[in-house]
């Protein structure tokens, strides 16, 4: 029924696609492309044949909030009678399974997340990020999504796995090899069968088969480790629910592996953005520089500067806004009415936080890198779901305070010490087809070193 008690009239307007295929070809060589295309010709809401799937894509805030909140019948986060990549590689663990049990499960562990909880790790955030600023000398040049997202990396083994990034090269080969596999998935048209043996499965068991055997000897000394540690880990292993029953080693294994995959590169990402942005926009690098130095004075940020950072926080947000993550999920497991349309059961649903991030009727200018859009009686007016860089819901980001605070700390440390300059004859754009959208050919950036000596005495930073 629509709004008016009517039942819905059609199916929401449908894109030309090809016999057989439909969009297939388009969506799979570049779905954020192809995604940009399809909202020019319906803003809100526009359906569209992936081979026999059909899809919709939804860019309307009161849309979106109608299925990310939706915890009935009607939508859900798996496919019905299939499962998702993630959830079939690391079904074992909780957070890819839908139901009662998944939400008792998160609701417990989200307290993990929470500000405060999240808070102890300030200072192995800000060390961290201040040796990894000190190795770059002046004038060099370096690749930002590299260092970054081995700076995440080390941050994340740190602070929730509480083990040396040293000692993890396993793990980080692993994990980068399992994400690259995901978005080779995303491009390609057609799959070998599941019972054929190719040498990429092969390949992928390997590696796959050492990830998990490297996560299961640390989640094995964390048990028999008689300390009470408040890292990630240790509170998985400590974990019960309601009925006294704990997580066994293959569900906290491949929870952990959800968490890396969803939780080093989407920050790395989203600081490269950060920092890119504040290469084209000087006057805005100036002036973060210049709060930095009026708060810090030289010395490291620590998690109470955190709210007189005004300027750090927002570029963080407007960074998000513009460069979020590619696509939402979600299916239709009944048919389902969107105001005056109707798509039927079985539908993959669509969110592009891109392109939502990008419409004018909630941001002005939606185009332009505006960090100061992001003050409190804006923000406030915003409507519900029209900014939605951790998702909104039920199945919103759990690291969202995490990934907030380790962002403000790693570009208040990294500004205040060094100026990034863009180097120049280099093409900058989103890879379409990764989740994170990571920049596709890096970004490389010359390090103009700042003297702050002179701004207070800045007390060394010792690593936890
Ligand atoms: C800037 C960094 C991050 C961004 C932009 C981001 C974005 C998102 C988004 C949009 C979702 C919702 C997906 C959906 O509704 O289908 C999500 C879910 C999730 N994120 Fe993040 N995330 C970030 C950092 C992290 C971190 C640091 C962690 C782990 C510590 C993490 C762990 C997760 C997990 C486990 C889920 C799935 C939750 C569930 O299904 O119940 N993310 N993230």
């Amino acid at each position: 029924m629509d709004h008016n008690g009517r039942p819905p009239r059609s199916q929401p307007p449908m894109l030309p696609g090809l016999p057989l295929i439909g969009s297939m070809f388009d969506f799979k060589s570049n779905r954020l492309a192809f995604l940009q295309r399809a909202v020019m010709s319906h803003e809100d809401m526009v359906a569209f044949r992936l081979g026999r799937l059909g899809a919709v894509l939804l860019n309307d805030a009161a849309l979106i909030n109608q299925v990310l909140m939706s915890t009935g019948q009607s939508i859900s986060y798996n496919r019905p009678g299939g499962e998702g990549t993630l959830s079939r590689l690391f079904g074992a663990g909780m957070l890819y399974r839908d139901g009662a049990s998944q939400r008792q499960y998160r609701k417990k562990i989200g307290s993990l997340f929470q500000h405060r909880a999240v808070g102890r790790h300030a200072s192995t955030v800000a060390a961290l990020a201040d040796e990894a600023q000190r190795r770059w000398r002046d004038g060099s040049t370096i690749e930002l999504y590299r260092e970054l997202t081995d700076l995440t990396f080390d941050i994340f083994t740190r602070t929730l796995l509480a083990a040396d990034a040293q000692d993890l090269s396993e793990i980080r080969d692993g994990i980068q090899f399992v994400y690259e596999q995901l978005i080779l998935d995303n491009t390609r048209l057609l799959r070998p069968p599941a019972w054929l043996p190719t040498p990429r499965r092969a390949r992928f068991e390997q590696k796959l088969h050492r990830l998990r055997a490297a996560i299961e000897r640390l989640i094995h000394e964390a048990r028999g480790s008689a300390a009470n540690d408040d890292d990630l880990l240790s509170m998985l292993v400590r974990y019960q629910d309601d009925q006294g029953v704990r997580l066994t080693t293959p569900q906290i294994r491949d929870d952990l592996i959800v968490f890396l995959l969803a939780g080093h590169e989407t920050t790395s990402v989203s600081l490269c953005w950060a920092f890119y942005l504040l290469m084209l926009h000087p006057d805005t690098y100036r002036r973060l520089q210049e709060e930095l130095l009026h708060v810090l004075k030289g010395r490291a940020p620590e998690l109470n500067d955190l709210r007189s950072l005004e300027l750090n926080l927002k570029i963080v947000k407007e960074a998000l806004r513009l460069y979020p993550v590619s696509i939402i999920k979600r299916w239709a497991t009944q048919d389902v009415s969107f105001r005056d349309y109707w798509v039927p059961s079985n539908t993959l649903i669509l969110i592009c936080p891109y392109l939502l991030h990008r419409r004018s009727k909630y941001f002005v200018d939606p185009d332009q890198f505006k960090p100061d859009r992001f003050n409190a009686e804006a923000e406030r007016s915003l409507p519900c779901s029209a900014y939605i860089p951790f998702g909104d819901g039920p199945r919103a980001c759990i690291g969202s305070q995490f990934a907030l605070l380790e962002s403000q700390i790693i570009l208040a440390t990294l500004a205040q010490n060094v100026t990034f300059e863009l180097t120049p004859g280099q093409r900058v754009e989103p890879d379409g087809n990764s989740i994170s959208l990571r920049p596709v050919n890096g970004i490389r950036a010359r390090v103009r070193r700042r003297d702050i000596s002179a701004a207070g005495d800045a007390p060394s930073l010792q690593a936890r």
